[in-house]
């Protein structure tokens, strides 16, 4: 993943624009007056699932978390850049580290090691035992930098103190409490210590037990700078290669499952905290395989908490078809499936007593649909008045989600399981109203084209339009035509811009920021089949109508999302996609 895609996957474009402007929803989108020209109906739309915002109005205009800050703050591409990765905390090669950051990470691994410590001191001994008695070995002990915060107050503070640490920032990491009256105190004390990393692997905060039945039984920092426990995933550092690898992650909910399973050798396993899978969460995972399975809790499986959360993941997990920039993953949605383990048990407990059984229970992990019927099913008696349709409302959100042949699959399942009619069904799945903010199929909102084929070679199109361009000066007068909204990635289009600019490479080069620079470079090695001047001008021009279609596709489709789904499509709104249809077809004839 380059570090531009890095900083996005952990940034959502709503949170940013509504920084500067106050959106509304609407269906999946938001919407907002536009903040770059002056209008009285909003027409300025954030597309959450894309991760991207167009102004329908006057400007016309429409980018990405990228170049939303490049205009509301007026900023160059380096500087919206360094900002951004800031923000997120994805350290950008070949730039100058950020000390205050920085200095939370290193008072977080001081907090660690005093931990890590303390675990050998004669105190401790509890939390010693305790770990025995849950099988926890040694080297899982070392592997996770498991610890225990002594009871004696203040001792970490004393430790701190030792170390010259700025107690004020050691309270805006969340280890040290500042109470009303103005003393400082431990926030950790007398539990075992989880150290918790972000996906670079630094210690961003912490998680503790409870040796005693005392409650709460798990605590855990509170929201930093550098710790939000709603976008990190527990062991996520130690797991990604092994998902990668795998291709598939296994999801749990407990630090101890995911110390269990990495013990016993799976090391594709990460614990989402006890919360609901957060869409954050899923946007780190899901460019890494292409299943996922998630181990559920047996009783929270048919709530409505989980239902929605597994519906949140499935919209951006299934949407990585779409969004995916990899082409080899393009065009091959993410599969999401569900373990259910026996008897109330959790993976840390069936791991430690069954072991490889493991494997066979996340092989045979049931598709979320094929798990999900009968068990949402189960939860009402569907033979008393009205109870059919309510299991059919429960799932009716994740149904929408589904491709027309998955639906036809699962409705059917459903009829048999309620022994209905797959027509009942359908018709009982068309009653149900739509909950604000779920997916809005009312209207054609995947119109034919956008099947995964071409996604597969969207992003190659890109690369080998600019890599034409970049070898062959020749090209220039057809190259400068081409609307650079019309690239997709980012840095695509940065280079494209700044290709704009200049005229000679050499210039150019020494002109784009430190990470396009390598992006360039691959670019332009990317072997171009050698042919005559007048085959690369045809070969250039059905690029550039190629990626022209594209955009207008895009356009069209976002045009469509915009609309409000209750009322029927304006005169307005037809004519003007009209007007784009009789625009892409020209991209069609104007190719040879
Ligand atoms: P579990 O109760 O399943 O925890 O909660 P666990 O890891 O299996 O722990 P043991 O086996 O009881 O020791 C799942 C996760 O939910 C979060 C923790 O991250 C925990 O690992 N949690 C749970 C809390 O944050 N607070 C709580 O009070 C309980
Ligand atoms: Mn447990």
């Amino acid at each position: 993943m380059s570090e531009i895609d890095d900083i996005k996957s952990r940034l959502d474009v709503v949170e940013i624009v509504s920084e500067k402007v106050r959106l509304q929803r609407a269906g999946r989108n938001y919407k907002a007056n536009c903040p770059f020209h002056n209008e009285k109906t909003p027409s300025f739309i954030v597309d959450p699932g894309r991760q991207s915002w167009r102004c329908f109005g006057s400007c016309g205009i429409g980018g990405d978390v990228f170049s939303f800050v490049m205009k509301t703050e007026n900023m160059e591409f380096s500087d919206a850049l360094r900002m951004l990765a800031h923000r997120t905390g994805v350290e950008l090669r070949g730039y100058k580290k950020n000390e205050s950051r920085d200095s939370y990470f290193e008072i977080n691994k001081i907090a660690l090691d005093f931990y890590k410590d303390s675990l050998m001191t004669d105190e401790a001994i509890v939390a010693r035992n305790y770990l025995k008695s849950r099988g926890v070995n040694q080297q899982s002990i070392e592997d996770f930098d498991l610890g225990y915060s002594p009871r004696v107050r203040d001792s970490l503070k004393s430790h701190l103190l030792f170390h010259e640490v700025d107690l004020e920032k050691a309270v805006e990491c969340g280890l040290i409490n500042r109470l009303d009256d103005g003393n400082t105190r431990d926030f950790f004390w007398g539990r075992l210590m989880f150290p918790i990393f972000d996906r670079s692997g630094r210690p961003a905060g912490f998680g503790a037990r409870s040796l005693d039945d005392s409650m709460p039984k798990y605590i855990n920092t509170s929201a930093t700078t550098v710790f939000d426990k709603r976008n990190t995933l527990y062991g996520f550092h130690k797991a990604r290669e092994a998902i990668r690898d795998a291709d598939l992650g296994v999801i749990v909910e407990g630090y101890m499952d995911v110390i269990a399973a990495h013990e016993y050798g799976y090391k594709n396993v990460v614990a989402s905290m006890g919360t609901a899978l957060t869409a954050e969460q899923v946007r780190q995972l899901k460019n890494l395989a292409k299943t996922f399975v998630l181990a559920l809790d047996q009783d929270a499986a048919g709530q409505e908490a989980t239902l929605r959360s597994l519906e949140s993941a499935w919209q951006i997990f299934g949407d990585s078809s779409r969004r995916s920039q990899d082409p080899l993953f393009a065009g091959n949605p993410t599969k999401i499936n569900v373990v259910s383990l026996p008897e109330g048990k959790d993976p840390d407990d069936f791991i430690r007593t069954h072991g490889s059984e493991w494997e066979k229970v996340v092989r045979n992990a049931l598709p979320l649909m094929e798990y999900l019927i009968p068990v949402v099913s189960d939860r009402f008696d569907i033979n008393s008045p009205g109870g059919k349709g309510r299991v059919v409302e429960s799932l009716s959100p994740i149904f929408r989600l589904l491709d027309p042949f998955d639906t036809e699959k699962y409705v059917g399942m459903l009829a048999e399981q309620l022994s209905a009619t797959s027509e009942t069904v359908n018709a009982a799945l068309k009653q149900v109203p739509r909950r604000p903010g779920s997916q809005n199929t009312s209207i054609d909102v995947k119109p034919e084209f956008e099947n995964s084929n071409q996604v597969e070679n969207t992003y190659k199109l890109d690369e080998y339009t600019l890599s034409l361009m970049l070898n062959r000066p020749e090209l220039r007068e057809v190259a400068i035509q081409i609307d650079p909204e019309c690239f997709i990635r980012t840095e695509d289009r940065e280079i494209y811009l700044k290709w704009l600019e200049f005229d000679s490479d050499e210039s150019l080069f020494d002109a784009l920021d430190v990470v396009l620079k390598e992006r360039f470079s691959n670019i332009q090695k990317y072997s171009i089949v050698p042919s005559t001047n007048t085959d690369i001008l045809i070969d250039f021009n059905s690029c550039a109508n190629r990626l022209e279609r594209r955009r207008l596709q895009q356009y069209r489709s976002d045009l469509i999302q915009s609309q409000d789904i209750e009322s029927p499509p304006s005169i307005s709104l037809q004519s003007e996609l009209g007007n784009l249809d009789k625009k892409i077809l020209e991209t069609y004839t104007s190719d040879s």
